[in-house]
């Protein structure tokens, strides 16, 4: 017989997994076997560890572009709508893959097994995001590998590759937060043109982010904690540190102080002064 697969080994399987349907299924199906073993017996399952690849696995398409070469879109026309659902899908394909890349390359760091719960549930959920992007593309004709895609979204994990609180303060608590500041716009795109399935589909990836980013937030609180460090002084040097360009208001302050991010973590970066309350 066999031995079971670790958590760790099931983490590089996905990430070497090339194909982007395949990849999400094989991630829904790890995941479950995850929170099923571990409503069992909460060891049953080993973390163990693992060599993942500095680049994970990917299709042959989408071609990957530098972000000045990918085409502009005007979300106003029909071509702009299907490039937008395009690049959501390419963002959650990369997060299926940055989600199970925190637990295979940190898998050796002593931490709580609820922190590779959290980041096997955001896995699991970033790739039925995915999914529905690709059953979005499909309904207008297009599919995910028709379009080119940005090129950069994997550096920050290879910046932070040695670095678990750089990797939680610059993709949860940065790329992430970014997510729910700009997901409203796009569902106000989508409903003026009508279009239900990607508003709700939107809608699930919108409420759902949330809780990547308060996982984010609450494991980066707890190793400052844990080595009695200023969280606020330790995110604005590691963001400073590994993120290459100033984060963009307007920041959606009530979805972030969901998840755990005060103002003062992120305006202090910004790439404007704050204005006054009133002024
Ligand atoms: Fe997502
Ligand atoms: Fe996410």
């Amino acid at each position: 017989m066999t031995a079971p697969l670790t958590l760790a080994q099931m983490a590089n399987d996905v990430l070497t997994t090339a194909d982007g349907a395949a990849k999400a299924a094989l991630s829904r199906r790890h995941a479950a076997a995850w929170f099923a073993a571990r409503a069992q017996d909460p060891c049953a399952i080993e973390i163990g560890t693992a060599n993942p690849p500095l680049h994970p696995a990917r299709p042959d398409k989408p071609e990957l572009l530098n972000p000045r070469d990918v085409p502009k879109r005007k979300p106003g026309s029909e071509a702009g709508r299907i490039a937008l659902l395009h690049a959501v899908a390419h963002i959650e394909l990369n997060a299926v893959d940055l989600h199970w890349d925190i637990i295979a390359r940190f898998s050796h760091v002593p931490l709580p097994i609820g922190f590779f719960d959290d980041w096997v549930k955001a896995a699991d959920e970033e790739s039925k995001h995915f999914g529905l992007m690709c059953e979005c593309l499909e309904s207008l004709g297009s599919f995910y590998g028709a379009l080119p895609a940005h090129r950069g979204m994997w550096q920050a994990a290879e910046d932070t590759a040695e670095d678990l609180m750089g990797r939680l303060a610059v993709v949860p608590m940065v790329l992430e937060a970014r997510g729910l500041d700009v997901t409203p716009g796009m569902i106000k795109i989508f409903r003026q043109a009508k279009l239900t399935q990607a508003v709700e589909a939107l809608e699930v990836i919108y409420s759902e982010e949330v809780s990547h980013v308060a996982y984010g937030s609450k494991w980066f609180y707890f190793l400052c904690g844990r080595d009695n460090l200023d969280p606020k002084e330790v995110f604005h040097t590691l963001v400073r540190k590994y993120f290459r360009s100033s984060l963009k208001p307007p920041f959606n302050e009530e979805k972030r102080a969901d998840a755990g991010i005060p103002p003062d973590f992120y305006w202090p970066l910004a790439d404007q002064i704050k204005p006054i309350a009133g002024v």
